[in-house]
């Protein structure tokens, strides 16, 4: 396993299947009770430059869950504002903490204070990549259907942070994603490259519908992300075709599954009446993000978890 999870091409498949595998086990854990200490004594460091309710909660709760503590860091309170160094920040931190999130605006940050960091980074979120996301994302579809290698995603809306993290993925599960977005807001071609080079299967296209056919999941996330609010005009327009309704979701498997990583604009990218119907897993996704982040904490500070409960 690497020091850091920043990509979820940092970790490879066997480790996936184990981290997924140890969620589900946590997941357990939690639901009977049962303490499950694995982070003892053990502190996380949490950066957010930007807003967030799950990734915030979900790693704080995490780490008490696990007998360790989490902290808070906001930038703007931190000498970060006031213009101390990412490098300085990353190798004082890591004289205090076991582990540290940075959710930044750009990937760039992260990749700095991961260089510089000598404890485990992760990534919670930048204007590439969301990994956290998917990890928890796959965790549900493995407790839907076991089996990923033979499902197809469609991606449906902006192509975006998540949906690159989807498309990498492909390299571990095997799944095929077909991502539709409007010429504009089409994932960056060094993003899919990189995933085919491993082996990931993808392709884009510009019809939502065709996308749709036959999928086993549909997927979105809202137009404009955070970062992105002032081309909120004309990020409505240009993707006012991409929502995912009733009628599109009709194109996909009977048993598709709907997926949104939250939080959801209803009206925009997805109906109220699809979030709210009985395909969307939206809500197990979020709680999975809980699970998932233990499995990786545990990973990345402890080494793995203990054998038997
Ligand atoms: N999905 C997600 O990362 O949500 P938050 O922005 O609330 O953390
Ligand atoms: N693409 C969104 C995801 C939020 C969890 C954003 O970056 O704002």
């Amino acid at each position: 396993m690497k020091k850091d999870f920043l990509s979820i091409i940092d970790i490879d498949e066997f480790e996936l299947e184990s981290i997924v595998a140890d969620a589900m086990r946590l997941k357990r854990l939690k639901s009977a009770g049962a303490a499950h200490e694995f982070l003892g004594g053990k502190s996380l460091g949490m950066i957010f430059e930007k807003a967030s309710t799950r990734t915030r909660v979900s790693f704080e709760v995490g780490m008490t869950d696990l007998g360790g503590h989490a902290l808070f860091l906001n930038p703007q309170d931190m000498q970060l504002g006031r213009g101390e160094e990412v490098r300085d920040t990353a190798r004082v931190l890591a004289r205090y903490v076991d582990a540290v999130m940075i959710r930044a605006y750009s990937h760039a940050t992260i990749e700095e204070f991961a260089r510089y960091s000598t404890v485990p980074v992760i990534n919670g979120l930048s204007d590439r990549l969301h990994p956290c996301q998917v990890l928890a994302d796959i965790m549900t579809l493995s407790e839907r259907f076991g089996d990923l290698h033979d499902l197809k995603l469609a991606w449906v809306g902006d192509g975006n942070n998540v949906c690159n993290s989807w498309i990498l993925s492909s390299a571990l599960t095997g799944m095929e994603i077909v991502v539709a977005s409007p010429d504009g807001y089409q994932p960056k071609v060094e993003v899919i490259d990189l995933a085919r080079a491993r082996g990931a299967r993808v392709s884009v296209v510009t019809d939502p519908a065709e996308a749709a056919r036959d999928a086993d999941v549909l997927y979105t996330d809202i137009w404009v992300s955070m970062g992105d609010e002032q081309e909120r005009a004309e990020r409505l327009r240009a993707l006012k075709n991409y929502t995912i309704d009733s009628r599109l979701l009709a194109q996909a498997s009977d048993d598709a599954l709907v997926m949104h990583c939250l939080p959801a604009h209803r009206g925009e990218e997805i109906t109220d009446e699809v979030m709210e119907g009985p395909q969307s897993v939206v809500w197990d996704q979020a709680e999975n993000r809980l699970h998932a982040q233990k499995a990786l904490l545990v990973r990345l500070i402890a080494g793995g978890m203990p054998a038997t409960d």
